[in-house]
């Protein structure tokens, strides 16, 4: 149990000083929901959210600067991926309070919709 808690400690402490994208990758995989984790748009979403930034202000279950994953997953459904994928690309505000998501613009609406279905299949 000790060596677990190290280990995590560690683990912690690197993610917050890094930009791995392998730590990312770890780190959002974690709290997975076990049936969508084998789901081709769960695995190519979550490398595209891995590869890009949204990590450092997304985490799956938990607020930091923009909301948890788990709560836009049970807000948002299949018909909303379109407007979400545009507004990651354009940025905004508005919606969870005063904060502002960044613009992605290096982002393709392809991609940035692959991002949301990763999104939406954390539905609880
Ligand atoms: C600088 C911090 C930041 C980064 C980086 C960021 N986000 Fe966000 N995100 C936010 C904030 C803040 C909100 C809430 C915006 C609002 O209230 O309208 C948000 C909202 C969202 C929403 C919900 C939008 C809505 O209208 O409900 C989705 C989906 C999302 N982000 C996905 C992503 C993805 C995918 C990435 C990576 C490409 C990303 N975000 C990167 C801060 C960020």
């Amino acid at each position: 149990m000790k060596k677990i808690f190290i280990l995590f400690a560690a683990v912690a402490m690197y993610a917050c000083g890094s930009n791995s994208t392998e730590t990312k990758k770890e780190e959002a995989a974690k709290p997975v929901v076990a049936d969508n984790s084998a789901n081709p748009d769960y695995q190519k979403g979550l490398e595209l959210v891995a590869k890009s930034d949204c990590l450092t202000c997304h985490k799956i279950d938990e607020k930091v600067t923009g909301p948890s994953y788990r709560d836009v997953a049970n807000k948002y459904s299949e018909k909303d991926i379109p407007m979400l994928a545009s507004k990651i690309i354009k940025g905004g505000t508005g919606v969870w309070g005063n904060l502002l998501m960044t613009p992605h613009p290096a982002v393709s609406q392809a991609d940035a919709e692959q991002m949301v279905k990763y999104i939406l299949l954390l539905k609880k």
